[in-house]
């Protein structure tokens, strides 16, 4: 990852993963992050109207740091920095894809949840890795022994898979972590039913956290 966007994310601290079903929640779910303090998105690539959202997003809210999640292909790639993308990020480690996100100058954070995931990550030259998914991979105890090898390498993890408001503070304080990610704040069926307090509320309760 380029040095800017891994302290844009740094300083961001949390990444609200996003499922948009429709273009017109772009822009109020976004606010409703933003209202709340939370200015990093992970939008997925598992909707078809997910590619116009971030133009929606990067037009009107460039305050927003905005990365791509679920990204599997080199076309992908392709159109997160043609979008202008500040990240991506994959469920796992493609080597083919990681490959793309460096010629096209796009910064990437590969999936792992093994040393080998980390070893082929680390030959590929990436040192900032999503840790996915882990809460069922036995969360901060699983990464802080995987990684102890690692450690002389400084490597830095975003975990994302699991995690709430009720397990973030157990991330937030490892210094392995350099931001925290996920689907909770606002969940798929808030963004439905346009619950932009409830997602106010969410980010709000999280960027506290983060904070003290
Ligand atoms: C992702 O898309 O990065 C993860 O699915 C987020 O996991 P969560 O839904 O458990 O937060």
């Amino acid at each position: 990852m380029a040095p800017d966007i891994i302290k844009k994310v740094d300083d961001a601290g949390v990444i609200a993963v996003l499922v948009i079903d429709e273009v017109k929640h772009a822009m109020p779910v976004a606010k409703a992050l933003l209202a709340g303090g939370v200015s990093a998105i992970e939008l997925t690539l598992r909707t078809p109207v997910a590619w116009e959202a971030a133009n929606a997003i990067k037009d009107e809210l460039p305050e927003i740091t905005l990365g791509f999640g679920t990204v599997l292909t080199v076309e992908q790639v392709q159109n997160a920095a043609k979008v202008g993308a500040d990240f991506a990020v994959a469920p796992g480690c493609n080597p083919k894809v990681i490959a793309a996100a460096q010629d096209y100058g796009l910064s990437f954070a590969p999936g792992i949840v093994t040393p080998s995931d980390i070893e082929m990550a680390l030959e590929q030259g990436c040192r900032i890795l999503k840790y996915f998914p882990a809460e069922t991979s036995g969360g901060m105890k699983h990464l802080t022994n995987m990684v102890a090898p690692y450690n002389y390498l400084n490597l830095k993890f975003i975990p994302l898979g699991g995690l709430s408001i009720n397990n973030a503070a157990e991330y937030l304080k490892s210094p392995l972590i350099t931001a925290i990610g996920g689907s909770w704040i606002a969940k798929q069926d808030l963004i439905r039913g346009e619950q932009w307090a409830a997602i106010t509320q969410n980010a709000h309760e999280i960027s506290q956290l983060i904070k003290d």
